[in-house]
């Protein structure tokens, strides 16, 4: 059925228009005033509100095996979640460990997500040893529309990679013209520092933030931008968290080295000081890179309103309080990660744009076009454009509510935001076309997502 939105102030990066936008078979086809529709067409009056791309989220864990558990989501639930949040598209990190066989680990993970995700998704490959087969294994990735790998310089033993591998991952990716996501931390200083503490009976949450000190972050931070440099291959760096790694990423860009960054949500908002509430309060705040002292936080907020980070995900990755209790005798056993998928939006225009931290525009670049553009899913997605899918976000910015793990969708039993304000939400969410959200309800297809197969394109 034919799709009409009449009337929406749309904002795209660098133009803010009232027009109509008309929809035929998932696709934007019409973009101007007074557009006419079949008398079955929908017609959705967006007069008043704001009309966004769909918006993006370039870094969520649904389906992953990590710290003796299982992240809780399913791409039922983080998919429904992620859409009442205004999220159209994910890029999940599919993460086999050292253990697995990549291409085994990729093939589960499509699996996971086929048919079961009501809103489009494609995946970052994580490259976790580099062995004989991993070559033509990540060729034939590549060719299935992955176009887009994870190394991890951190979890030794598991996820994590040496220089050797880094190296060889990125003389591929630049031959490739694939763009490599990287954690950052140096994995051997994490593990001296972690069994350090431990011995003097530093057992409780409070002690992950020391065990993984910015300095040790922005140490990885460097080495991944060394290595870039003499390799030629462009990288992006997840979930930066402070000043001093942000530092080490701007050095190497200004280098020439072809190094993007990424904060997420949990940075802007949060921090350390919610790590160190008492027992499993804190263990509810326990992620990699940690939160940190609170002066990072204008640190981020200007980097972003500059540009120098250039998007916002979540690293979306829900434990509940029993998982997290895994970590009771000891801070390095508690699951690392907590859930965003479904307030990043909200709370990136409630708490960067209504405060004045960041303009209209750079809210959509950050939440979306740029994630686009990186990603190799731009224009078809970030934008609204003749030609483009009808992935829209109709914004409703008189709405006030206040996130809480008694109203969310996301598969876990706290959030890591509660009692957070906002001051607007999605109005209707559309997936190519098709209404999936209305006022905080998913009323949609479940089925509706697809895999985004994309191309290379960082040559
Ligand atoms: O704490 C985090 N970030 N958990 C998820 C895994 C990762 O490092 O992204
Ligand atoms: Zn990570
Ligand atoms: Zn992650």
């Amino acid at each position: 059925m034919a799709l009409l939105i009449r009337n929406g102030e749309i904002v795209t990066v660098g133009s803010r228009v009232r027009a109509d936008i008309y929809v035929e078979n998932e696709t934007i086809t019409r973009i101007g005033n007074g557009l006419e529709a079949p008398p079955n067409a929908e017609i959705i009056d967006a007069t008043g509100k704001l009309v966004f791309p769909g918006f993006i989220d370039p870094h969520v864990h649904i389906y992953l095996p990590f710290m003796a558990t299982f992240a809780k989501d399913t791409h039922e639930t983080g998919s429904i979640a992620a859409l009442i949040g205004g999220t159209t598209t994910y890029i999940e990190m599919c993460c086999p460990n050292r253990n697995d066989d990549a291409m085994a680990g990729y093939q589960l993970w499509k699996s996971k997500a086929e048919g079961k995700s009501a809103c489009d998704y494609a995946f970052h490959m994580s490259v976790t040893k580099f062995v004989k087969e991993t070559e033509s294994q990540l060729r034939q990735i590549v060719a299935d529309g992955t176009a887009s790998f994870k190394i991890f310089l951190a979890y030794k033993n598991f996820f994590g990679v040496d220089d050797g591998e880094m190296y060889q991952t990125l003389e591929l990716a630049r031959r490739l013209g694939v763009i490599v996501t990287a954690h950052c931390e140096n994995a051997e200083l994490v593990a001296r520092l972690q069994q350090k503490l431990l011995a003097e009976g530093k057992t409780g949450p409070e002690w992950h933030e020391p065990s993984r000190p910015e300095s040790v972050e922005a140490e990885g931070t460097g080495r991944f931008a060394t290595f870039l440099e003499n390799t030629g291959a462009t990288g992006y760096v997840v979930h930066l968290s402070c000043e001093k790694a942000l530092h080490a990423a701007l050095a190497a860009k200004s280098r020439g080295a072809n190094i993007y960054v990424e904060s997420v949500l949990p940075h802007f908002l949060l921090d350390k000081s919610y790590a160190e509430r008492p027992g499993v309060e804190g263990m509810k705040h326990v992620m990699s890179p940690p939160l940190r002292a609170h002066h990072n936080q204008t640190v981020l907020w200007n980097a972003l309103s500059l540009g120098s980070i250039d998007t916002v995900g979540t690293d979306h990755c829900p434990f509940d309080t029993d998982q997290k209790l895994l970590g009771k005798d000891s801070f390095v056993n508690i699951p690392n990660g907590i859930p965003g998928i479904e307030d990043r939006v909200n709370l990136l225009y409630t708490h960067g744009v209504k405060r004045g931290r960041l303009d209209l525009d750079r809210f959509v670049d950050a939440a979306s076009t740029r994630a686009a553009r990186l990603f190799g899913l731009f224009p078809r997605k970030g934008t609204i454009a003749v030609g483009g899918d009808a992935d829209l976000v109709i914004y409703d910015t008189s709405y006030r509510g206040v996130v809480s793990a008694k109203s969310h969708h996301v598969n876990n039993d706290y959030s890591g935001f509660e009692g957070m304000e906002i001051e607007g939400r999605p109005s209707v969410v559309t997936v190519r076309g098709n209404v999936q959200v209305r006022d905080g309800r998913f009323i949609g297809d479940r089925a509706r997502g697809k895999m985004l197969k994309r191309e290379p394109s960082h040559f």
